[in-house]
């Protein structure tokens, strides 16, 4: 099926509702996907029926509805680990996000295998969420945070992370896609160079499992980490892979209910992966509206969702390029759709609100990553992120409203 084709992208738009709508009367054009993405009705449909016919806690239970509610939050499980290929449903465990998964590593691995002198890699280009968890780490145990850096279109040097990387490096953790520049990192070589110093390797995926097809086999990585949210699922969900052995041998983090086997006030025992890092009631309609979410793009296809993306993509940045007056950040040779560029003599908030009036939804400023924009010595960008319901008018709406704001500074 060809996603260039009118037809089929009004009926993959089709089944997104909140897309067909006007906002200052005019028609809503939504390129904030970075941010969070739409959701089908396919998942909103089936976390409305869900509360109407089986909501109940999981794990808890022996009546009816509370074991139909384990068995959906399970087959979740099961359906993200066939989507990102890992081994066993014992390495998937449901965090509140993106942020929480990172949170959990920095803090159990820290813990274990961090100490004084040791150091802990990182890019110039990560989301504060996979800084500051780190930083935390490093000041608790006396660590050091190193930093790769990027060059001027985006891109790491590759160079840099060889010469950083030593036997002192406990851990390096970098974003596939960087959310503001939109760079797609060569993780695979990262992750393989890492190895040869038997150091272990976590991948930020929060802005790229929505684009790419993500085998954790195949990258070996230790661990990766996505939120569902970015992949057109509900807020508050979100994944942490870890390699079982490596999981296993990390300390638990938080405490409570679903995470123990036994309590007694001598002693407490904990539950086996995956619960021994799902502590409480996990938000388990989430989880079940990620593996809707997923089932909804894989019958979609994900080589026609990449091919489309690709294709936007194109389109956009030589649309935009050609804007007198505006500056693309962020031009790597390999990229994802997301387009971050500032125009002449016009504030980045300025912009978004104008964009805003004209129907246009982007995301203004640091996109919270303040090194980046400290990097180009700017306060932040305007970022224009895609999704594969977004169309070739719409881009050649905001490069139309652009030329507007322009017009009138
Ligand atoms: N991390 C999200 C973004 O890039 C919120 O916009």
């Amino acid at each position: 099926m060809m996603f260039t084709n009118k037809q089929f992208t009004n009926k993959i738009r089709a089944d997104f509702p909140i897309l067909n709508q006007e906002i200052y009367c005019k028609p809503l054009i939504y390129l904030d996907n970075g941010a969070t993405t739409q959701k089908p009705k396919q998942v909103i449909d089936a976390v409305s029926k869900f509360y109407s016919e089986t909501n109940s806690n999981i794990h808890r239970g022996v009546h009816f509805l509370s074991e139909k509610s384990t068995l959906h939050y399970e087959n979740a499980r099961e359906t993200v680990r066939q989507f990102v290929n890992a081994n066993s449903t014992k390495e998937i465990i449901f965090t509140k996000g993106t942020t929480d998964a990172i949170n959990l590593i920095a803090n159990t691995f820290g813990e274990k295998y961090i100490k004084e002198g040791d150091e802990i890699l990182i890019s110039e280009m990560e989301h504060h969420s996979n800084i500051v968890p780190w930083q935390m780490v490093c000041e608790r145990k006396n660590a050091t945070l190193k930093i790769i850096p990027f060059n001027d279109k985006g891109e790491l040097i590759f160079e840099e992370f060889e010469k950083l990387l030593s036997k002192k490096t406990k851990i390096v953790a970098v974003t596939h896609i960087s959310n503001s520049l939109g760079t797609i990192n060569p993780i695979k070589k990262i992750i393989e160079k890492a190895h040869k110093l038997n150091v272990p390797v976590l991948i930020d995926a929060a802005q790229s499992i929505q684009h790419f097809k993500t085998d954790v086999q195949e990258l070996d990585c230790d661990f990766l980490v996505f939120s569902g949210h970015k992949i057109y699922a509900e807020t508050g969900i979100g994944i942490l892979y870890g390699k079982e052995k490596l999981l296993e041998a990390l300390p638990p983090y938080q405490g409570g209910g679903d995470m123990i086997k036994t309590v007694d006030f001598e002693k407490t025992t904990y539950a086996d992966l995956p619960l021994k890092y799902e502590a409480g009631t996990s938000n388990y309609v989430g989880a079940i509206s990620l593996g809707v979410a997923i089932d909804y793009l894989q019958d979609i296809g994900f080589d026609d969702i990449i091919k489309y993306e690709k294709e936007l993509l194109d389109y956009a940045t030589k649309k935009l390029s050609s804007i007198k007056g505006l500056r693309l950040i962020g031009t790597a040779k390999n990229k994802a759709s997301v387009i971050s560029f500032i125009l002449e003599n016009i504030h980045n908030y300025d912009a978004g609100t104008l964009l805003d009036k004209m129907g246009i939804a982007v995301r203004t400023g640091t996109h919270c990553c303040q090194p980046v924009m400290k990097h180009f010595g700017i306060a932040g960008t305007i970022r224009a992120s895609f999704a594969f319901y977004n169309t070739f008018e719409e881009i050649d709406k905001l490069h139309d409203a652009i030329i507007r704001i322009q017009k009138l500074f």
